[in-house]
């Protein structure tokens, strides 16, 4: 199996709507009609789902109008999310096609079709033009991107100068290496993960400018504790995209996370980092865009 189809065959095992929909009833939503607050226990599929994309969306200086892009956008809720709280147009793009169908049509029930799309593609060569977003966001996508550079020099490629991208994913930890299956991949085969330097020092050669970087542990840790209340007190964790996406398989890659990150294997992390001129060298000159 190909690299690519290797991860969205994780992702993704057919009858994504009928179980979100099975939630959502259970939930006592009427799936036709739910509301971006509703859908969103399962559609920001990363750590601390919903509260992460809200303090990442904080940080950000994004206008009414603006146009950014969401790489590895899954079932849409960051995009969605964006697209409401600033009036701007999102564009998503995800390798795996259920995920782009699911977003498009949960999209479309939300009334933001004009203002959010989705691709089906590869965040290594996106069918996009060159500077043709003001901004672009990533959440949980990179640690399935083995050859880092090639991905930041294409996120490079379709910004225009000036402009910002947020990462918010997981890095390597100082811990060791994490145990498989993980929420991104059932084997360390398809899981990449960086360091937080390696990381900023990809960026930079890609010809990114480092404004900030944050270890968001803490938050996690608190997320984590407050889940664990709930479900105590007999409710349903606020975070269940893992266990909508993954079905069965979701059990032991959560307790294996919980490890992880507990065992400081995993660190989460977010960067904010700007587009800027790569100094003319014999490399720059070689793997940059101007
Ligand atoms: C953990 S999910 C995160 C989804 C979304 N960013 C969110 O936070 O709700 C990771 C997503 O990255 C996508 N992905 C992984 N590698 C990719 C690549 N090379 N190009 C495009 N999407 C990719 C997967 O298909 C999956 O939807």
């Amino acid at each position: 199996m190909g690299a690519v189809s290797k991860i969205s065959s994780h992702y993704s095992q057919g009858g994504l709507l009928a179980r979100l929909e099975a939630s959502l009833r259970e939930d006592g939503v009427d799936p036709a009609s739910p509301t971006l607050e509703e859908l969103a226990p399962y559609d920001h599929f990363h750590g601390r789902g919903l509260e992460a994309t809200e303090d990442m969306a904080n940080r950000l200086p994004v206008s009414a109008g603006d146009r950014i892009l969401d790489i590895g956008s899954g079932l849409g809720g960051p995009a969605r999310y964006m697209a409401r709280r600033f009036g701007c147009q999102v564009s998503g793009i995800d390798l795996t096609a259920e995920f782009c169908e699911v977003a498009r049509l949960l999209t479309a029930r939300l009334g933001l079709e004009d203002r959010v799309s989705f691709d089906e593609g590869d965040a290594l060569a996106m069918p996009f033009e060159d500077g043709a977003f003001d901004g672009a966001y990533s959440m949980n996508v990179s640690m399935n991107i083995a050859d880092k550079r090639a991905f930041y020099r294409e996120v490079r490629r379709v910004l225009r100068p000036g402009a910002w991208l947020c990462l918010s994913e997981v890095a390597q930890g100082p811990g060791g290496e994490p145990e498989y299956p993980l929420p991104w991949a059932a084997t360390a085969s398809s899981s990449f993960l960086a360091t937080p330097e390696a990381t900023c020092a990809d960026l930079e050669a890609a010809g990114f400018r480092i404004e900030r970087l944050r270890d968001t542990s803490g938050e996690a840790r608190d997320f984590a504790a407050r889940s664990r209340a709930i479900v105590e007190a007999g409710g349903k964790p606020p975070h269940r995209a893992v266990m909508l996406a993954l079905g069965e398989r979701a059990r032991e890659a959560v307790a294996n996370n919980g490890r992880a990150s507990r065992d400081r294997c995993t660190v989460p992390i977010e960067i904010v980092c700007r587009k800027v001129r790569v100094r003319a060298g014999p490399e720059s000159l070689l793997s940059s865009p101007p």
